[in-house]
C-alpha cells in the first residue's frame, strides 16, 4: 500500500487529567473511548495519532501537594508513576504519546505560543476581580453559580463541585476573548458537526450568543505554573497552559524541518478532542479562540460525552466518589470493562455503573453470547473434522442470510463509529452474534454430524460459523483486543490472514477469507465464568 509521509494522521486526544489524585473510571472511560476509536481507524487503514496525558500545574494540584506535605513536583511525579501511567496498561490503551505539562517541550512551546498571541495584539494587562472555582480551575461568570444550601447556605457554590467559590483580586494579563465571538459563531454555523452531541453544540452556541468577555490568561497569586515570558512574576493560567498540550505534544513551535515539526504538519489540526461535558466551554470556546489568535487552524470536532454518575452526581476526585478502574478490571478483565462502558451507555449521555448490570451483560452478551458461540464452533470442528476447517459446499438461504447481514452490518458499524456512536456499532455486532447463534440452533450441526450423507452440509455449516466468527473478531478487535486476539488464535487465522490488528474494516464483509484446512483449536473460554463477588 502506497503511503506518503505527508498523509494526515487521524488525530484524537483525551483531556489531560489533573493529578491532584489517582484516576477513577470516569478518566478511564474517556481514554477507553479514544482507544477504541483510534484502533478502529487504524483498522480502516488510516494513519493515527492518539494522545493522552496529565495536567500538572495549577492551584488544585499545588494544594493537593501541600496537603500531602511534599512539593508539587514530587507530588505529580509520584502520582504519574504510581497511578496515571499504570492505568493506561490496566485498560490496555495503545496511546502514541503521553504528555505531562511539566515537560520542557511543553513549557517552551506554551511560552512561544503566548508570545505570539501577545505580538498579535490579543493580550493586555488589567486587574481581575471575581469568583474562582479551584475544583474547575475556572474564573466563574455570574450566571455560572448556584446558591449554596446546608453548610454553604448564603454562599455561592460551583454547580459541578457543590463548594463555595473563592473571591480573587489580582493584577493579571487578559486574553481578548471578546474579539473572537463572531468568528466562533460563524465557524460553528458553517460547521455544525464541529461540536457533538447536539446538546453540547446548543450549549456552546447560546454561550457565544450571550456575548464573550475577555478573560485572565495569567495568575499572579499562583506559583506552580509556566512563567509568562514577558512577566516572570506571573504564571500562565492553568487552562491556557493545559489546552496547549494538544499542540505542543505534536510539535507546535518546533523547527518545521525537525522530526517533531514534521509530526505537527502530519497531525494538525486535531480530528477529535474527546472531553467530558464538564469542560466543553474550554474546548469549544476558549481553545479555538486561542488558536485563532495565534493564527493556527482549529480542531475538526469536540465531542462531549456524558458523566458517570454516583448517586445521581458526577463521579469526582474532588468529592472522593471515584471507583478505581482496577476494582472492576481485576474482576471482569480489561476487555469487558471496555465493552461494558461503551456498550451500556450511549456516548454523549450520562450513565451509572452498576456491578449487577455489568455482571448481567457479561454473562448474557459476552459469556453466553459470543463466548459460547466460539466454544461450540471450535469444539465441533475439532470433534467432527479433526480440527481442520472444512471446505464449504453450496450455500443455502440460511447461510446467505448471514452473508447478507454481515454485508449490511459492516458499513453501518463504520458509520456509527465515525459518529462516535459506540453503542450502535457494538450493538450491531451483537445482533449479528445473536443471528449466528440462532442459525446454529436452527441447523443443528450435531444432528447433521450423525448422518454421513449430510457431511457436505455439515461442512458448509461449520465453515459458515467459523467465517462469521472471523468477521466478529475483526469488528470487535478495537473494543476487546486481548480476547479477540485469542479468538483469532483459536481460528488459526493468523497463518493465512496475518495479525488481527492488520485486518481492514472495509474487507470484513468479503466472505470466504478463512482457508479450508486451517487448524482450529478449542482454547480456554473467551469469557470465563466469574466467581461470585462477596
Ligand atoms: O478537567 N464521568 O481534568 P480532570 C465521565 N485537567 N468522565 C469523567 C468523569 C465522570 N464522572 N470524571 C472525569 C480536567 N471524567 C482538566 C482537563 S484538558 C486540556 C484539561 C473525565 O482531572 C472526562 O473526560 O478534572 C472529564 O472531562 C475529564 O475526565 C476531567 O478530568
Ligand atoms: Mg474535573
Amino acid at each position: 500500500m502506497a503511503s506518503s509521509a505527508h498523509d494526515k494522521a487521524f488525530y484524537v486526544t483525551t483531556p489531560i487529567y489533573y493529578v491532584n489524585d489517582a484516576p477513577h473510571i470516569g478518566h478511564a472511560y474517556t481514554t477507553t473511548a479514544g482507544d477504541v476509536l483510534t484502533r478502529w481507524h487504524r483498522q480502516r487503514g488510516e494513519k493515527v495519532w492518539f494522545l493522552t496525558g496529565v495536567d500538572e500545574h495549577g492551584t488544585k494540584v499545588q494544594r493537593a501537594a501541600e496537603d500531602g506535605g511534599v512539593t508539587p513536583q514530587q507530588w505529580v511525579d509520584r502520582l504519574v508513576t504510581d497511578s496515571w501511567r499504570p492505568v493506561l496498561s490496566t485498560i490496555n490503551a495503545a496511546n502514541d504519546d503521553f504528555i505531562r505539562t511539566t515537560e520542557p517541550r511543553h513549557i517552551e512551546r506554551v511560552q512561544k505560543f503566548w508570545e505570539q498571541v501577545r505580538e498579535n495584539g490579543y493580550v493586555y494587562s488589567a486587574p481581575y476581580e471575581g469568583p474562582y472555582c479551584v475544583g474547575c480551575e475556572e474564573f466563574k461568570l455570574p450566571g455560572d453559580l448556584l446558591a449554596g444550601t446546608g453548610e454553604f447556605e448564603g454562599q455561592q457554590v460551583c454547580p459541578v463541585h457543590s463548594r463555595p467559590v473563592e473571591q480573587l483580586t489580582e493584577d493579571n494579563w487578559f486574553f481578548k476573548l471578546s474579539s473572537f465571538q463572531q468568528a466562533l459563531i460563524d465557524h460553528y454555523e458553517a460547521n455544525p458537526d464541529a461540536i457533538a452531541p447536539r446538546s453540547a453544540y446548543n450549549e456552546v452556541m447560546s454561550f457565544l450568543r450571550q456575548g464573550l468577555v475577555d478573560i485572565s490568561m495569567s495568575r499572579s497569586s499562583v506559583s506552580w505554573g509556566i512563567p509568562l515570558p514577558w512577566d516572570e512574576k506571573q504564571v500562565v493560567y492553568v487552562w491556557f497552559d493545559a489546552l496547549l498540550n494538544y499542540a505542543t505534544a505534536v510539535g507546535y513551535g518546533a523547527d518545521p524541518a525537525s522530526e517533531e515539526g514534521q509530526r505537527f504538519a502530519q497531525t494538525w489540526p486535531c480530528d477529535v478532542h474527546l472531553v467530558g461535558k464538564d469542560i466543553v466551554r474550554f474546548h469549544a470556546v476558549y481553545w479555538p479562540a486561542m488558536l485563532m489568535a495565534a493564527g493556527v487552524p482549529v480542531a475538526h470536532k469536540v465531542f462531549a460525552h456524558g458523566w458517570l454518575l454516583v448517586g445521581g452526581e458526577k463521579m469526582s476526585k474532588s468529592k472522593l466518589t471515584g471507583i478505581a478502574p482496577e476494582q472492576i478490571i481485576d474482576h471482569f478483565g480489561a476487555d469487558s470493562f471496555r465493552y461494558y462502558f461503551l456498550r451500556a451507555i450511549a456516548f454523549g449521555q450520562d450513565g451509572s455503573f452498576s456491578w449487577e448490570d455489568m455482571s448481567a451483560r457479561y454473562t448474557s452478551e459476552l459469556a453466553n453470547g459470543l463466548g459460547n458461540l466460539a466454544s461450540r464452533a471450535t469444539a465441533m470442528v475439532v470433534r467432527y473434522c479433526d480440527g481442520a476447517l472444512p471446505t464449504p459446499g453450496a450455500y443455502e438461504p440460511a447461510e446467505q442470510a448471514l452473508i447478507d447481514a454481515l454485508a449490511t452490518l459492516v458499513p453501518e458499524a463504520d458509520t456509527a463509529m465515525a459518529e462516535l456512536d459506540f453503542a450502535t456499532a457494538i450493538g450491531g455486532v451483537r445482533s449479528f452474534i445473536e443471528m449466528v447463534n440462532g442459525y446454529v440452533t436452527d441447523v443443528e450441526p450435531w444432528v447433521l454430524a450423525k448422518d454421513p450423507a449430510q457431511s457436505e452440509r455439515l461442512h458448509t455449516v461449520l465453515y459458515t460459523i467459523c467465517e462469521s466468527l472471523r468477521a466478529i473478531a475483526v469488528l470487535y478487535n478495537p473494543v476487546m483486543p486481548v480476547t479477540m486476539a485469542d479468538l483469532w488464535q483459536q481460528l488459526g487465522a493468523e497463518s493465512t490472514l496475518g495479525p488481527i490488528a492488520d485486518q481492514r474494516i472495509d474487507a470484513v464483509a468479503t466472505w470466504g477469507q478463512l482457508q479450508p484446512g486451517t487448524v482450529i483449536t478449542k482454547g480456554d473460554a473467551l469469557f470465563p465464568r466469574l466467581e461470585e463477588s462477596e
